[in-house]
């Protein structure tokens, strides 16, 4: 196939990441869109109908996931796939998730413009719940359809006003009633996720795009400390089964514990919840989490595995417990489709360099069912997951570019 043929619209691209960034727009130029919102949905219908302009068909699956094809001429062959998310953190940014279901649909249309039929279809899917901000478990969508967890596995997990996913799954399949349904599951010839790299690398290399190697392993805790509530100016401090000053012990605890001269390993407690939260009550429940990252998948399990351990030993007078939410072990991508996102940059006249991601990605539970690889644009100082994240419109583009000649090549 000729790539020279396959045209992407830049501005168009750019023009539907803008109108997207409008639903759940927050203060400086962030996006706050929740997985499974209203938000979410109206973000969605709009989607649709750009898909609809190129004649894309549109489903959705048990889990949510939402998925636009795109025939090719040989109807028993299997898809090739491409696609992201499209909730966003709290305080997010305009591009992490969104820029790789935009780019997807501006590829298929780029194909769509220049009349090319692929022998095999191209599915674009935008995966549900990817972030894992409002239940605290992300990529749920992506798990169930890899076949890791059923969608009702998750259902307790209740976000901040207490809603559980389950029900939240259940009011948004609802909601979409009107769009066919798909089955849960496939088996693609290929996956390709275009993403901002959210990391400083390739703004410092001044290298358009990365060619992803693979992700690197997350695992995610809740530690939860149990202790009992009293006055604070009635009952004598030593006493106490303070919770928060376990819980501070225990993260000062682990902090030590994690710590890496190297700065390889990445340990977080990102969210905490102080229970009755009020200023004269000694706190009796707390809980924090714990996201640990780490490229080399045993060395990840053994850290993990030691947090219960440095836990307890950190009580002085509360109980606690730790659950585990969220475990994703480190892959690494498919030849296969890293030469061809390699192959199709080179042809574009895009400069690339081989990365691996540190921040996860649906791809890694896809990459379980089929060969996958992904592409990244740089990202302005590396920031994300802030309202200030930024990639220009022509990087967003040659990363689109890039994906267009990829999704092609594996397409025919
Ligand atoms: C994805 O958002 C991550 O936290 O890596
Ligand atoms: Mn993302
Ligand atoms: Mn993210």
């Amino acid at each position: 196939m000729d790539n020279a043929k396959l045209v992407i619209s830049e501005a168009r691209q750019w023009d539907r990441l803008m109108a997207l960034a409008e639903i759940g727009a927050i203060v400086g130029d962030g996006v706050n869109r929740q997985a499974l919102t209203a938000l979410d949905r109206q973000a969605r219908r709009l989607v649709i109908g750009w898909a609809a302009e190129i004649g894309a068909s549109v489903s959705v699956d048990a889990a949510a996931n939402l998925w636009f094809r795109v025939e090719g001429s040989d109807p028993a062959a299997a898809p090739v796939l491409t696609g992201s998310h499209m909730d966003t953190q709290p305080k997010g940014g305009r591009f992490d998730g969104i820029y790789g279901v935009i780019a997807g649909l501006e590829a298929i249309a780029a194909l769509h413009d220049a009349g090319i039929v692929t022998r095999r279809p191209i599915e674009v899917v935008a995966w549900t719940n990817e972030e894992g901000c409002r239940f605290g478990i992300g990529c749920t969508g992506s798990m169930s359809w890899a076949g890791v967890h059923p969608t009702d596995f998750w259902d307790d997990r209740r976000d901040l006003a207490g809603v559980g996913y389950g029900k939240a799954l259940a009011e948004h399949l609802a909601a979409e009633a009107d769009i066919p349904r798909r089955a849960l599951g496939g088996v693609p010839h290929a996956y390709i996720e275009a993403h901002i790299e959210q990391g400083p690398l390739l703004e410092a290399a001044g290298v358009d795009v990365g060619v992803v190697t693979g992700i690197q392993g997350s695992r995610w805790f809740t530690v939860t400390v149990q202790g009992e509530s009293a006055h604070a100016g009635t009952s004598p401090v030593r006493g106490r089964k303070d919770a928060l000053q376990d819980a501070m012990r225990a993260i000062s605890a682990l902090s030590g514990a994690m710590d890496d001269p190297a700065d390889v390993l990445r340990f977080t407690v990102g969210h905490m919840v102080v229970l009755p939260n009020a200023s004269n009550s000694v706190a009796d429940h707390v809980t924090f989490s714990v996201d640990l990252r780490h490229p080399d998948g045993a060395f990840l399990t053994a850290r993990g595995d030691a947090i219960t351990g440095i836990v307890d030993a950190a009580m002085t007078t509360c109980t606690a417990s730790v659950h585990e939410g969220f475990n994703a072990q480190p892959v690494v991508f498919a030849a296969s489709v890293v030469d061809a996102i390699e192959a199709a940059a080179e042809a574009a006249s895009v400069s690339h360099v081989r990365l691996a991601s540190g921040a996860f990605h649906d791809a890694q539970f896809v990459s379980g069912v089929a060969p996958s690889g992904m592409i990244f644009v740089p990202s302005h100082k590396g920031i994300s997951h802030n309202p200030a994240e930024f990639s220009s419109s022509a990087q967003l583009a040659a990363g689109t570019q890039v994906l267009a000649n990829a999704l092609l090549a594996l397409a025919s």
